[in-house]
């Protein structure tokens, strides 16, 4: 069995741009900014992004390249492949395609919302909205939609069965025919309409909105000693980056063996830290600054990741003229950036099942799906169920997962032989120094975060009492061993089947 690679070079990075850019870069980082004072949250996200989100992001591209040239895509392949394949390595591994797995179970489940929004504005069904400059009283009818629609109402559940209809059949078209057509329409089209609605609302208000710009940007260095900003900003790094859970490594598993993975790492990232902080930075501030002025913005902030996407947002553009319009190109944007995210998200699953058990394309597919929807119903219909697998899958295990990676693939790997596939084809040449600076210097970084993480977070979510919180406790669980299951029970059949 040939596997698929990515057909054109500009495919290939509008595909791993897609991955990357998505719900986190515009809704997840405009509310994790606010939440945490603007500037004072800016400084710990670009030393992450130097200390760990590039280099986390060459090493996923290496060894993607790596292992993908041997036939393997997912995380149980690829990291068993330093191993020889030994049960522990590819069970360890395999945590690598539980984490998109639990991720995706509510993130589609949001993208959903966006779609289903989309098509409510697009059909005139949202709210009328009131004009006040008091944000309560403004978005009051839509955090009463916002909250009939998550119910969830009838129309979210039908609106969820056609997003997992969407990527279904994207998925079964593969790599070249799916995923990457999808990614070569979207992403220009999301990039313009990013562009478009960064200019409306800066614009508001005789150009208000640049106020919520240089709340981002004013440097403020008063929250620096706070554990709890370096947590948020180093999490939000690879949340965007999609990184510490090999959907990135997944993606890269498809190049051609002499493709240069060095430009190909900086570009995602380029692209999509583009997308975050030039234009998820210049809509929902800026927005709301405008509008409802600088106090508000950290307040909304509060009520939840939700809040400034889902309520503030429509409440703002329905009442600009042509606001149905508006607010429709704000959800399609959203929709778009998270169809191509959750791909993402679910095809390390699909690689598993298709390199590792060997099984047909389809087979690989309607199996991944089938855990999804599983995963996204349980997310509909559970409360809290969000907010708890973002914990645990979302911020946890990838930090972890992070560490592990630069353990196996730079140091048990060696720095001399990732160094040299590091620099195969690469049109830069990176010095070896700077490799064994990075091999010291993000592990630990990462042990300090994870340190701080078991005494801040740890016992403030452990102590949490509600019911519902086992529901969703048990199906982390259920999904980590169910994927263990397949990289155990895989192992047999790739011993015994014929060398790649
Ligand atoms: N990076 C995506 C976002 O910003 C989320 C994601 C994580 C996608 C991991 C794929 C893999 O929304």
């Amino acid at each position: 069995m040939k596997r698929e690679t990515w057909k054109t070079k500009t495919g290939l990075i509008f595909a791993a741009a897609g991955n990357a850019i998505g719900l986190g870069n515009l809704l997840r980082f405009p509310s994790k900014v606010a939440l945490y004072g603007g500037g004072a949250f800016m400084i710990p996200y670009f030393v992450a992004l130097f200390l760990l989100g590039i280099p986390l992001m060459l090493i996923e591209w290496v060894v993607g390249r790596y292992a993908g040239a041997k036939g393997h895509g997912s995380m149980t392949g690829i990291i068993g492949s330093f191993f020889n394949h030994s049960h522990g390595s590819r069970v360890l591994g395999s945590i690598g395609v539980s984490i998109p797995i639990l991720i995706v179970s509510y993130y589609i489940y949001i993208e959903s919302w966006t779609l289903g929004f989309a098509f409510m504005s697009l059909l005139g069904q949202m709210p009328e909205p009131v004009v006040s400059d008091d944000p309560k009283i403004a978005m009051e009818p839509f955090v009463s939609f916002y909250k009939d629609y998550t119910e969830p109402s009838p129309i979210a559940v039908v609106f969820l069965i056609i997003t997992l209809i969407i990527n279904w059949v994207i998925l079964q078209r593969g790599i070249v025919k799916g995923i990457e057509l999808t990614a070569k329409y979207g992403l220009p089209l999301l990039v313009a309409m990013g562009i478009f609605l960064g200019i409306v609302s800066l614009s508001m208000n005789g150009w208000k909105g640049l106020e919520g710009l240089l709340f981002i940007y004013k440097p403020d260095f008063s929250r620096l000693t706070d554990p709890q900003v370096w947590l948020e900003a180093s999490g939000q790094i690879f949340f965007t980056l999609s990184l510490g859970m090999g959907a990135i490594a997944t993606y890269a598993s498809y190049v051609k063996k002499q493709e240069d993975v060095v430009k190909a790492g900086i570009y995602t990232a380029g692209l999509n830290e583009f997308v975050e902080v030039v234009i998820g930075a210049s809509i929902a501030i800026p927005a709301a600054f405008a509008v409802f002025g600088a106090m508000s913005v950290p307040e909304l902030a509060k009520e939840g990741t939700f809040r400034l996407g889902f309520m503030t947002m429509p409440a703002i553009l329905m009442s600009l003229p042509i606001g149905s319009l508006l607010s429709t190109v704000w959800f399609f944007l959203l929709f778009i950036a998270a169809l191509t995210s959750s791909l993402a998200l679910i095809q390390p699953l699909v690689a598993l099942l298709e390199d590792e058990m060997r099984w047909s394309h389809a087979k690989a597919v309607n199996v991944s799906m089938i855990i999804v929807t599983f995963g996204a119903f349980l997310s509909a219909f559970v409360p809290g169920f969000i907010d708890d697998v973002d914990f645990w899958a979302g911020t946890f295990m990838l930090v972890f997962f992070g560490l592990l990676e630069i353990i196996v693939f730079v140091w048990v790997f060696g720095v001399h032989n990732f160094h040299r596939e590091l620099n195969t084809n690469s049109f830069i040449k990176i010095p070896k120094g700077l490799v064994y600076f990075y091999a010291v210097v993000s592990p630990l970084f990462l042990v300090l975060l994870l340190y701080f993480w078991g005494i801040v977070q740890l016992p403030k979510v452990l102590s949490q009492t509600d019911p519902n919180v086992l529901i969703s406790r048990a199906f982390v669980i259920f999904i980590i061993l169910l994927i263990a299951f397949f990289s155990v029970e895989s192992r047999r059949r790739y011993l015994s089947g014929p060398h790649m």
